[in-house]
């Protein structure tokens, strides 16, 4: 079927004009778990491809650190002066002080002085939510050039006594700059964001005791540590990243051939595949670099869509995907002509 693009909303369009990414250089691979819980590399490549992921060093890399040097290398790929940028957005939840917020604080170190900042929780979902707001902001007029970041040191609230948790996470910061374009055709042609609250006790990180629901009790990672149902979260992924693709797929009328790209948030490649497979994407189609890099929650798109772009494999031509869902639970499409 041929591509039917939706007419742009608002009076300009959107351009990318940069993309930077940064992980901590600490490997923590998979034989490395193996001497700290009981597990081994065959029963955690076959259960979520992964082989290895980075942790950030505790005494000197965290959120802020990531955050601050994906951004730096965005602007530097844009060569913007960080003087024009209006406004940084974070997404994160490992954020190392509720205030000051990280944005704030990347905003100074990179130079922005003019720029308002705020972060954004929504886990996983962090780089696609702060994407659609960046997007619709400018179009609406009011902002000219938005700086994003996604960034998740989940080595920060991970307990690495728990092998149902730990074997899945990493750390890892994406960013971009997105500014106005006088081709409204550029920019996100649609764009959707949901959450679902009632289920959030299958993915949380509880600082109190009476955060903790009665169901989940019995568990024994300590507080301020990631908690998860393994199995729900999988259930509700499998079907949710299906549903989600479909749906930006039939409110832009594009079919699998009309697709460049799908950028996706690294879970789990089981579920990435059974969402590829089930809806007929090319291997090349969907970006996968979750061997290397575990799931890095709100950091895990932004640092696909940077290597793809620094390798020359985002597609100007044909419309790209960018797709996510997490704890909250939190799901968000955006179907991009760049
Ligand atoms: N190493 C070895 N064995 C393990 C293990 C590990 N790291 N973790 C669990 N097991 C064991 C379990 O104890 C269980 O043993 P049993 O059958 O004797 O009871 C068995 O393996 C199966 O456990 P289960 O939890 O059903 O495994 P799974 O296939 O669901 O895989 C996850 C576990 C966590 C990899 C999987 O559920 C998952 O990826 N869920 C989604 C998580 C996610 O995407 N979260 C982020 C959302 S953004």
């Amino acid at each position: 079927m041929s591509a039917q693009i939706l007419p742009s909303v608002g009076s300009f369009g959107v351009r990318i004009a940069g993309t930077g990414s940064a992980v901590p250089s600490q490997v923590l691979s998979n034989a490395d778990l193996a001497r700290m819980v009981e597990t081994d590399d065959d029963w955690i490549f076959q259960r979520t491809g992964i082989r290895e992921r980075r942790i950030s060093n505790p005494d000197t890399e965290g959120t802020y650190t990531l955050s601050r040097d994906a951004l730096g290398r965005a602007i530097e790929a844009a060569k913007i002066d960080p003087n024009t940028i209006d406004l940084v957005i974070c997404g994160t939840c490992t954020m190392e002080m509720s205030c000051p917020s990280t944005a704030c604080r990347i905003s100074a170190a990179v130079g922005a002085k003019s720029a308002a900042a705020f972060d954004l929780v929504a886990a996983c979902c962090g780089y696609v939510y702060t994407l659609n707001v960046a997007d619709a902001l400018i179009r609406s007029g009011s902002y000219k050039t938005i700086a994003i970041v996604g960034c998740d040191a989940m080595s920060s609230i991970i307990d690495y006594t728990d092998r149902g948790t730990s074997i899945l996470f990493g750390d890892a910061a994406g960013a971009a700059i997105l500014t106005r374009d006088t081709d409204r055709t550029k920019g996100c042609l649609y764009q959707h964001m949901g959450a679902d609250g009632s289920d959030w006790g299958s993915l949380y990180i509880p600082r109190r005791q009476r955060d903790i629901p009665p169901q989940d009790a019995e568990n024994r990672n300590q507080l301020g540590k990631l908690r998860m149902e393994g199995r729900e979260v999988f259930k509700f992924a499998v079907n949710k990243f299906r549903e989600v693709i479909e749906d930006a797929m039939a409110k832009t009328s594009l079919g699998v051939n009309d697709i460049g790209q799908v950028i996706c948030h690294q879970s789990n490649v089981r579920i990435i595949d059974a969402a590829r497979e089930r809806i007929g994407f090319d291997r090349e189609q969907v970006y996968v670099n979750i061997d290397r890099f575990g799931n890095s929650s709100a950091g895990s798109v932004g640092l696909c869509f940077d290597q793809l772009w620094k390798a020359g494999k985002v597609p100007c031509e044909k419309p790209v995907v960018f797709v996510a869902f997490g704890g909250g639970l939190t799901w968000a499409s955006s179907v991009w002509q760049l």
